[in-house]
Order: structure tokens, then C-alpha cells, then sequence
């Protein structure tokens, strides 16, 4: 069974395993625990199949702006449509808080995110250069307008 919820502070190491497995700059146990606990901006979540975490989401919210801070799914729970569900999920969440527009920055030869993305509506609207510290990639920068994205 697949289900969305909140993360909680016991789905830290799972999450910090997702995210050290995904990312060739991970964050910190210590980070996720911020999130979770301090930072009233965030709203973190989990999909768990079958009651184990496959997918995480961080977002935060700045007024009316959401900006994915971090997605990943574990490699064991991959090609199964969970990183589409949770960012979805998510971003219709953060619509009935009243967020108008998301942003997100992706690598920019990170086409299989990008994919993701396009498909969701997010459009490419800049790019930040050398923007990745651990091998100078580019940023693309890409926005959804929430409030006209009628489907979501
Ligand atoms: C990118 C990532 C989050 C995708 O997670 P996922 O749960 O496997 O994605 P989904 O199953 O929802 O994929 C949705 C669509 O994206 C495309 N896609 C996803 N992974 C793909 C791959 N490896 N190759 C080609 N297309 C892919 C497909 O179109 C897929 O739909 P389909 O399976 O019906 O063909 C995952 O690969 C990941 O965690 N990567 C490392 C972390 C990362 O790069 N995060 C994004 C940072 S911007």
C-alpha cells in the first residue's frame, strides 16, 4: 500500500539513507532534523510502500512562494511513479495553504528530473551558473504557476 504523510523525526535515518544514496551532496542527519523540528517554513514529507519509506519531499514555503528544497526516492522504489506522486501530492498541499507558484533548480543535465517536471508543468525560466559546488554544473531554474495548473 502506498500512502503520503508528514515525516517524523523516526523516518530520519531512513530518509538520510534515501538521500545518501541519491545525492553526491548530501545533507546532514542534522538538517532533516531541522526541518522537521525548527524550520516553520518546511513542510516535509514521506511516501512509505508497504510501511517503508520510498520517497521523501522537503519544500518550503516563503509567503505565497514554494520552493522544493529536496526530492529523492530510493533506488530499491524507483520507475514506480512515486516521485511524480509525492511532488503532486505535495504541491496540492502547499495550493490549499495558498501558495500561488512553485520554483525548483535542477542540474542541468539532469534530464530524467527535468522529464519529471516538464510533465507536471514546471517550465524553465533561467538558469544559474556553476551553480553545483562539487563539479561547477549549471542550474536550470523552473517555475509552476500554481494557481493556473487547473489539473493538479
Ligand atoms: C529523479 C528521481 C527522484 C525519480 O524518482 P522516481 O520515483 O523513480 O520517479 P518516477 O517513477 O515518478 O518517474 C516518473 C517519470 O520520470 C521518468 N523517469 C524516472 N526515472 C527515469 C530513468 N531512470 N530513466 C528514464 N526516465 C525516467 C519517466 O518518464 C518516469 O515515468 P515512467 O516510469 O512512467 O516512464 C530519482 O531517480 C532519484 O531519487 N534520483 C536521485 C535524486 C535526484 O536526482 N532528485 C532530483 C533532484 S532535482
Amino acid at each position: 500500500m502506498i500512502e503520503m504523510r508528514r515525516m517524523t523525526l523516526e523516518d530520519v535515518p531512513a530518509v538520510v539513507e534515501i538521500d545518501q544514496l541519491s545525492f553526491s551532496l548530501p545533507w546532514s542527519e542534522r538538517a532533516f532534523i531541522h526541518e522537521i523540528q525548527d524550520n516553520p517554513a518546511a513542510r516535509c514529507w514521506v511516501m512509505t510502500r508497504d510501511g517503508v519509506v520510498a520517497s521523501m519531499l522537503i519544500l518550503w514555503i516563503i509567503v505565497d512562494e514554494a520552493h522544493i528544497a529536496t526530492i529523492a526516492t530510493h533506488p530499491n522504489h524507483r520507475r514506480r511513479g512515486h516521485a511524480r506522486k509525492i511532488l503532486i501530492e505535495a504541491l496540492r498541499a502547499a495550493r490549499e495553504e495558498g501558495v500561488l507558484k512553485a520554483l525548483l533548480e535542477v542540474r542541468a543535465r539532469h534530464v530524467v528530473a527535468q522529464k519529471i517536471y516538464c510533465d507536471i508543468g514546471f517550465e524553465e525560466v533561467g538558469r544559474r551558473p556553476m551553480y553545483y559546488r562539487d563539479n561547477g554544473e549549471d542550474a536550470i531554474l523552473m517555475t509552476l504557476d500554481l494557481a493556473s495548473a487547473g489539473w493538479l
